[in-house]
């Protein structure tokens, strides 16, 4: 929900830019900590700025009033793919998500993405996430020499896996997606992304295996087409069409 900035308490401007108070509520989970294994809320009242996002706010707690918060981060511009974390209910990347876009009326939730173990605060293991990605071989394979120019591809040949190249890996889809909670054993919707990315790869010439890969019981076909993945991805990825081309692909075996 976006809500005009209304000031909440007492309200001074620096500037041309406003600033406002704002409650933001941190699942914190700290297993060497005296709460052991037990994950809790912990609220943090905030005087934000008008152009501030989550990712200011986490920072103004961490070195401001409690420097055990665990993030994490690196960009803070959307590129890097770190920081996707459940704000308010909903995948999301901290570096893009403005505060003001928020109902900072209310407490502001931030919680650590699902599906992954939590390793502490908002930080998850990432590593089952990487291991799906790597198993659909992300890179790009022929045969032959090594060519003695570039790869010719045209543009049209070229667009049409466009759509996929702009993956970041930030997870938010995967770890938006039912069917990745349930068990977590399948492939989830980044990794069909970036298998999409090189099936529709004119250079490219492991397709049939990738698709043999996701035709797993595990694979593309557990997908029930929730549109979750869409809705979390930041890079705006159709990422529903792309494992709906992929399902098509194995069909079909027009690549
Ligand atoms: S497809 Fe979108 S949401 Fe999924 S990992 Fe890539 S950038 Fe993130
Ligand atoms: S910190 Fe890099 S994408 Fe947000």
């Amino acid at each position: 929900m976006t809500a005009t900035i209304e000031q909440t308490g007492p309200a001074t401007s620096v500037g041309e830019v406003p600033t406002f108070e704002v409650t933001l509520r941190v699942r914190r989970f700290l297993p060497e900590g005296p709460r052991g294994d037990e994950s809790y809320w912990d609220d943090h009242v905030l005087t934000m700025h008008g152009t501030d996002r989550v990712l200011d706010a986490l920072h103004k707690i961490k070195w401001e009033q409690d420097g055990s918060l665990t993030f994490r981060r690196s960009c803070a511009h959307g590129i890097c793919g770190s920081d996707a974390m459940r704000i308010n209910g909903r995948n999301r990347l901290a570096c893009k998500t403005l505060l003001k876009d928020l109902d900072i009326r209310k407490p502001i939730t931030v919680e650590p993405i699902k599906g992954l173990p939590v390793i502490k605060d908002l930080v998850v293991d990432m590593e089952p996430f990487f291991a799906s990605y790597r198993e659909i071989m992300p890179f790009l394979v022929t045969s032959g020499n090594q060519p003695s120019a570039e790869r010719i591809q045209s543009p049209e040949q070229r667009a049409v896996y466009d759509d996929t190249t702009k993956c970041i890996l930030c997870a938010a889809c995967t770890s938006s997606c039912p069917v990745f909670w349930t068990d977590g054993q399948y492939f989830g919707p980044a990794a069909i992304v970036n298998a999409h990315r090189f099936i529709f790869d004119s250079r490219d010439e492991a397709a049939t295996q990738r698709l043999e890969i996701l035709n797993d019981k595990e694979g593309v076909w557990r997908c029930r087409t929730t549109f979750n993945c869409t809705e979390a991805c930041p890079r705006g990825i159709e990422i529903t069409k792309a494992i709906a081309e992929v399902k098509r692909a194995m069909i079909t075996r027009a690549f």
